[in-house]
This record gives structure tokens, sequence and C-alpha cells, in this order.
């Protein structure tokens, strides 16, 4: 018996109207890809970084990890962000966040959550950094501003990768942005943050 038989139905679907569409398209793709962009965002299953922007398969290479972090030892999200430098030569790289990220809410919180407390405390960092200017707010604009914060912070830690320092200094037109998402409306924001360098 197939497990998770509608999801193998749903693929067939998907294909076969691909295909309809474009004939070539699987083909075409199998021999190469081109993407632009390096997309870096949450996990979250309400935020799928093709979908957001429209784009089809081929066009897009992700990296998505629990809210969006990039930590300087991590060879997980370094391994994408050279890969996708240095052999693909994507010219932007987009870090996107979103309003009500479960990561940043948690790393917030006092209580245990386990295994991933230790890798909430990149977002714990941030925090501490803008301790003067998330005083005052209430629980929920704190909570949104933290979600902005955390991917102003991923976009100075990408800009700070020797990938992308080395990539500059050689000469590729290499952009870094930070967006965030809004799950209650489908909208993304730019956090104007764009570092673009040659
Ligand atoms: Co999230």
């Amino acid at each position: 018996m197939k497990k998770l038989k509608h999801l193998f139905e749903n693929n067939m679907e998907w294909a076969k109207d691909i295909h309809e569409k474009n004939p070539n398209f699987f083909c075409d793709l199998s021999k190469q890809q081109n993407p632009e962009y390096l997309w870096i965002g949450c996990s979250d299953s309400r935020v799928p970084a093709n979908q957001i922007v429209n784009l089809p398969p081929g066009e897009v290479f992700v990296h998505r990890n629990i809210a969006n972090v990039v930590v300087h030892s991590d060879l997980n999200c370094l391994s994408v962000i050279q890969y996708a430098v240095e052999v693909l030569k994507v010219k932007h790289i987009i870090v996107c966040g979103h309003y009500g990220c479960g990561g940043v809410k948690a790393s917030m919180e006092d209580e245990d959550h386990g295994l991933i407390d230790n890798w909430l405390c990149h977002i714990k960092d941030v925090e501490r950094f803008n301790a003067n200017e998330l005083e005052g707010l209430d629980e929920c604009e704190k909570l949104d501003r933290m979600c902005e914060l955390n991917v102003i912070e991923q976009v100075s830690n990408v800009n700070n990768t020797s990938v992308v320092r080395n990539a500059r200094g050689a000469g590729a037109e290499l952009s870094v942005h930070g967006w965030i998402y809004n799950i209650n409306n489908g909208i993304l924001k730019d956090l104007d943050v764009c570092i673009a360098g040659r």
C-alpha cells in the first residue's frame, strides 16, 4: 500500500499541469539550474519561498531554518551561501522573516523549550543588542519589531561572511536584502536594509 497516497496524486496532477503548459519545462530544467536568488527564510509552513514570490522551480535557491538565522559557525547555511554565490552566481540574497514567528517568540520567553533553546540563543542576542529600542513596547509590538530586527541582524551576518566579502572583493555584483512577510495578508515588505555591493 502506498503511503500518503494523496501527496503522490497531487504530485502527478502538478507535473501534468506544468507539462501541459510547457512540454519542455522539466527536460530543460533537468539540464541546469540558473537561479538569480538565494532565499534564506523561516521553516514555518506558512512561508513557502517560491509561492510567495510566485516563481516556478529553478528560480530560487532556498535555505530555511527556524527563524531564518544566519550563524557564522553553521556549516549548513554557510555551504548553501557558498554554493549559491560561487557556483550558481546568484545576484541577490534575500533574508526573509515573518511576523508572528514562533521561533522569535520562543526566544523571548523564559520557559524551557529543550534543545531548540540553544538555537534561539542567537535571537536572544538580537534582543539584547536592541534592548533600548525595544523598551516600552507592548508584547505584540515587541514581537513584531523583534521579527524585523532579527532579519536586519541576519542581513548583517550574511554580509560579514567570508563568502560574500570575497565575492565582492573579486568584483561580483551581489545584493543582500532584508524582507518581512505578513502571514495575515500574504504581503511582503522590504525593510530597506539592502546592501548592494561590488
Ligand atoms: Co518563523
